[in-house]
């Protein structure tokens, strides 16, 4: 195999603290495997002209490639295209979205200098691996910089259906766009039917082909369903060794035998926490024995924060979470625990496995990689219970969490009390079952099928006449 380079917008460096999101969790597991670049922006803004070439850091057989942002490319393509557009689209959230033509303009622009910066780097049997929404156009970009390598893409979050997308102005450059990868990665078989609604409405069915690939002139692409997975192994060590930690034997005695109900989510109003506070009060309204005796920690570090409506779910988390504190809580117990702060990775898998209940309740989600470590950071002879949304990615594979409609606040404080009081065969048999499925789809899997669906697609280009109809 060639060297795997992953390019994404932001990268998690080491001994930064970790960044907050399924996509560097996934990439940093992916690339520890197999060795190879990752290239992207590292998180810093400057007023000035941001250096030519990437700063380099190598640790761990992993090449880190990072650049810097214009505080005005920050405001326009990172806020502006890519979250306050793109973000709530993809997501469904339409009153979310906001569309400006300087937007467009800086998107195009700093995907124009990801493929020049870029392309220096790379070697000639490199497979190039670009991730996420930020980066659709960068294809076209590499291509035009006159990369020839396989390139492949592939999107964290939901891909909408046609008559969704169809609200964004530029949405026919956007699917052209990903026409010019060679293998594009969808969360779910939703997502890919949404971009197969986007490539028939663009390009006419005859563009899908009988073997699921898709042909646009004389070019021919994968499109597939790849389930992002977690590193199973490493998560349950991670997890175990955590247990003996200060930080999670001070969180377990603080609870004082009371059971715990753990979240952890960027916080984003697509992660449904303000619907999860209330759905929270209810429980305690509805099951009053569990006052006093269940503690729910939701941590969220803060994301985004320099978006309108990122600032609006905060304001809303913190009156949510105090109401129901100033209601129901005692000079010896707080109901919700609420930190808008971020923990090392293995801190969290303590947290998870120290965890009764853990609750994964996204109003949308491409897939969500707690509800799976959530599963693989389990005591298997005593696992906690997940409740899972059935909007989340994850509800494809997880059929055995709890699952539960989001916006059902009273469904999912009942299956709060579910959960709780779930008797221990019926948590294991659970548990087994999700703990088979994750490990199967681990991000092993997630990275191999992706190479190996890159690798071939050489072929498909070198031979397209076989592929013709
Ligand atoms: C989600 C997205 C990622 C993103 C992450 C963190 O997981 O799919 O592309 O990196 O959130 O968001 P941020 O805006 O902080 O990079």
């Amino acid at each position: 195999m060639g060297r795997l380079v992953c390019v994404s917008n932001r990268i998690s460096l080491p001994r930064k603290s970790a960044a907050p999101g399924g996509l560097a969790v996934g990439i940093l597991s992916a690339l520890k495997r197999t060795g190879g670049v990752w290239f992207g922006w590292g998180g810093d803004t400057t007023e000035q002209d941001p250096p030519t070439e990437p700063d380099i850091h190598i640790r761990d057989g992993v090449t880190y490639a990072t650049i810097e942002l214009r505080q005005s490319e920050y405001e326009l393509y990172y806020n502006g295209y890519s979250n306050d557009l793109l973000w709530p689209l993809f997501h469904y959230f339409l009153r979310g979205m906001r569309y400006s033509n300087e937007e467009r303009d800086a998107y195009e622009s700093v995907n124009r200098s990801f493929a020049q910066k870029l392309s220096p780097l790379l070697q000639p049997q490199d497979l190039i691996w670009v991730h996420d929404y930020h980066l659709i156009p960068l294809g076209r970009l590499l291509r035009e910089a006159g990369v020839k390598r396989p390139l492949g893409f592939f999107l964290h979050i939901p891909f909408p259906n046609i008559e969704m997308l169809r609200v964004l102005p530029t949405y026919a450059e956007l699917l052209r766009d990903l026409t010019h990868y060679d293998v594009i990665g969808f969360q779910t078989e939703n997502d890919l039917k949404g971009f197969h609604s986007g490539i028939e409405h663009l390009f006419g069915a005859e563009a899908i082909r009988s073997d699921g690939r898709i042909r646009v002139g004389d070019r021919v692409l994968r499109a597939e369903v790849f389930p992002i997975g977690v590193d199973v192994d490493s998560m349950q060590a991670e997890a175990i060794a955590a247990m003996e930690t200060d930080v999670v034997k001070r969180m377990i005695d603080s609870l004082m035998s009371r059971s715990l109900m753990i979240g952890v989510d960027r916080l984003d109003y697509s992660k449904g926490l303000v619907e999860r506070f209330s759905a929270y009060q209810q429980f305690l309204e509805t099951y009053p024995d569990n006052i006093g005796r269940i503690t729910y920690i939701q941590i969220a570090p803060l994301s985004r924060t320099d978006v309108r409506a990122y600032a609006d779910i905060r304001k809303a988390l913190e009156q949510a979470a105090g109401r129901t504190n100033g209601r129901f809580a005692d000079t010896d117990w707080t109901p919700i625990r609420y930190l808008n702060r971020n923990f090392p990775h293995g801190t969290l898998s303590g947290f998870l496995r120290a965890a009764n209940v853990g609750v994964v309740t996204p109003l949308r989600d491409g897939m969500n990689l707690v509800a799976k470590e959530f599963v693989a950071a389990q005591d298997i002879d005593n696992p906690g219970v997940l409740i899972l949304s059935t909007l989340a990615g994850a509800a494809r594979e997880l059929g055995s969490a709890l699952l539960v409609n989001p916006y059902d606040t009273r469904a999912v404080s009942h299956a709060m009390q579910t959960a709780l009081s779930m008797p221990l065969a019926e948590r294991r048999e659970r548990h087994m079952a999700m703990l088979e499925v994750v490990k199967r789809n681990d991000i092993s899997s997630w990275t191999n099928r992706f190479v190996e669906a890159l690798e071939a697609s050489q072929r498909d280009q070198s031979r397209p006449r076989v592929l013709a109809s």
